[in-house]
């Protein structure tokens, strides 16, 4: 049996305002009250898990532990098929420069503070290249949630979102990989689509889904 979240007071555990303003309009109809790990001064801990449901599990419990409140935390990523899945959970990681790296023209709009879209989008489509022109450009995105109670009780949501990858990017919506995911069904990228669409179908959604469904109803 899944343990009910009862109203009252939830840390976000996420430095991520785009993240928190999400999900506090989320939780907002169920009585929850959420406050950010950003407002409480809370550590980012560092995402050592090897699965998305390990690294929002370590993010919830840090924050759960330093507050004494319940907290939840969610990791997410794109998963390419042909290349065994990855990035994955190393989603964010690959748009950071490992050198002082000028960002390419088309890079324009994919610029996330101290991390370049463009690049990681590149780094992508030149793996998938790689590979040889009969390549799957099947992919997914996985979104983890976890929510941990202060006596280190856990409860997992895990959502997808299926498609394929398209290059050139388009679009200027989203942010991440959106610019070249193409949801299953759909001939738009998550970039091309409005944000009220998106969020319909995306894994997040279906994540949020699941945990309305067993932890708030
Ligand atoms: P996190 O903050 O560690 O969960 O990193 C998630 C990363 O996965 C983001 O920085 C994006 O690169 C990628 N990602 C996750 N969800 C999406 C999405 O909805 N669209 C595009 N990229 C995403």
């Amino acid at each position: 049996m899944t343990r009910k979240l009862a109203p009252g007071t939830l840390v976000i555990a996420s430095h991520n305002e785009g993240k928190v303003r999400e999900i506090t309009a989320l939780l907002g109809p169920y009585g929850i009250e959420p406050v950010s790990a950003a407002s409480l001064d809370l550590p980012e801990p560092e995402e050592t898990g090897t699965s998305f449901i390990d690294n929002a599990d370590l993010k919830a419990r840090a924050a759960a532990d330093l507050s004494g409140m319940v907290a939840l935390a969610d990791d997410s990523g794109l998963c390419v098929d042909a290349l065994g899945n990855r990035p994955g959970i190393f989603s964010a990681r690959w748009a950071l420069a490992e050198d002082a790296h000028v960002p390419a023209d088309d890079d324009a709009g994919h610029i996330e503070g101290d991390r370049d879209f463009g690049r990681a989008m590149r780094r992508v489509q030149t793996e998938l290249e790689a590979l040889g022109p009969e390549v799957s450009r099947n992919a997914h995105f996985v979104c983890a949630l976890a929510l941990v109670w202060p006596d280190g009780h856990s409860e997992w949501f895990e959502g997808r979102v299926d498609g394929s990858l398209v290059w050139p990017p388009r679009g200027a919506n989203g942010f991440g990989y959106d610019a070249m995911f193409v949801p299953e069904g759909e001939t738009r990228t998550f970039g091309e689509m409005a944000p009220d669409e998106k969020h319909a179908i995306s894994h997040r959604a279906d994540a949020f889904r699941k945990l309305v469904a067993a932890a708030l109803t």
